[in-house]
């Protein structure tokens, strides 16, 4: 691909679920904003955004959803009481999360799908290539994926899924992609595409995990994507549609990730997320490390 692209600025976030997981915590809070340590999910998925250069970020959200608003705005009585006491440092806190990205919020309505989520950002997108990021993956800041995804997209045009090696027992749980190999070691060409397939009809062990860099023709073929797998209207199945014509947008290649990946949504997987980001931090991991350990000593 020679032509020119458009820099891609734009990032959805589809956060209309529900978290039936972790109910009762997802009863009047969304899943959206539990803490992953001290910060909302949510605000790690969208300082990846922002960590990629796309400063535009638009929601899918649904009902009950206010408090992802509320977060990313500003919330003047909190600082200016914070400002009072000369708290310098929670008054940063709280300022971060709404000085981050210029936020637009949509509402799905029907929860029809994560297709049709993608599908109700397509008059804020227009015509340029975009990012979409699932907020139940939560990417270690660390091992920087979209970033690559963009420039991926970038040098070849089309669209860029981020795919991951699972153990085969797994991949039930996923999107689940065919690919032959580049010339870029962490870059695939995907020819075919099967949202969740048993273990025995899977084309492969490469999981799409929710971080996508889409060229704009998604939307044409999503308004026509009937429902499938969980009788939704699935995004998987219009990227398999991008994969197998060229002419309509394609092509579709894949970033293989090797780095941390926690699924959020997941309880076990939330619980390790937070362990993990804990130990790591500066301010609580000395402490933390040293409880975790004689903690595990006594257990074991
Ligand atoms: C969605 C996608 C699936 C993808 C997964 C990644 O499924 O439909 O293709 O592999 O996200 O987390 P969900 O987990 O929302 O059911």
């Amino acid at each position: 691909m020679t032509q020119s692209h458009p820099r891609i600025s734009k990032a959805v976030i589809p956060a209309a679920g529900l978290g039936t997981r972790f109910l009762p915590a997802t009863k009047a809070t969304p899943k959206e904003m539990l803490p992953v340590v001290d910060k909302p999910a949510i605000q790690y998925v969208v300082e990846e955004a922002v960590s990629a250069g796309l400063d535009d970020v638009l929601m899918i959200t649904g009902r009950n959803k206010r408090p992802l608003e509320d977060h990313f705005d500003r919330n003047y009585e909190l600082e200016s009481a914070l400002q009072k006491k000369g708290d310098a440092d929670r008054l940063a806190k709280v300022q971060e999360s709404s000085d981050l990205a210029t936020m637009h919020y949509v509402r799905q309505g029907d929860p029809k799908g994560l297709g049709h989520a993608v599908l109700c950002a397509a008059p804020h997108v227009g015509h340029e290539p975009f990012a979409v990021l699932l907020g139940d993956d939560l990417i270690d800041p660390r091992d920087p994926l979209l970033q690559r995804m963009v420039e991926v997209q970038e040098q070849r045009g089309g669209s860029v899924i981020a795919l991951m090696e699972v153990a085969p027992e797994q991949i039930h749980l996923y999107g689940c992609a065919a690919v032959d190999p580049t010339d870029d070691g962490d870059v695939v060409k995907v020819h075919d595409l099967v949202e969740k397939p048993a273990a025995a009809d899977a084309p492969s062990n490469y999981a799409i995990i929710g971080r996508y860099v889409l060229d704009p023709h998604i939307f044409d073929i999503l308004r026509k994507t009937e429902p499938g797998r969980g009788g939704e209207i699935q995004l998987t199945d219009a990227l398999q549609q991008l994969a197998a014509d060229e002419k309509v947008g394609g092509p579709v290649h894949g970033v293989v990730f090797k780095g941390r990946r926690y699924d959020t949504g997941d309880r076990g997987d939330y619980l390790r997320a937070i362990v993990r980001l804990a130990c790591e931090r500066e301010d609580l991991g000395p402490d933390f490390r040293t409880w975790l350990r004689s903690y595990v000593a006594e257990e074991m």
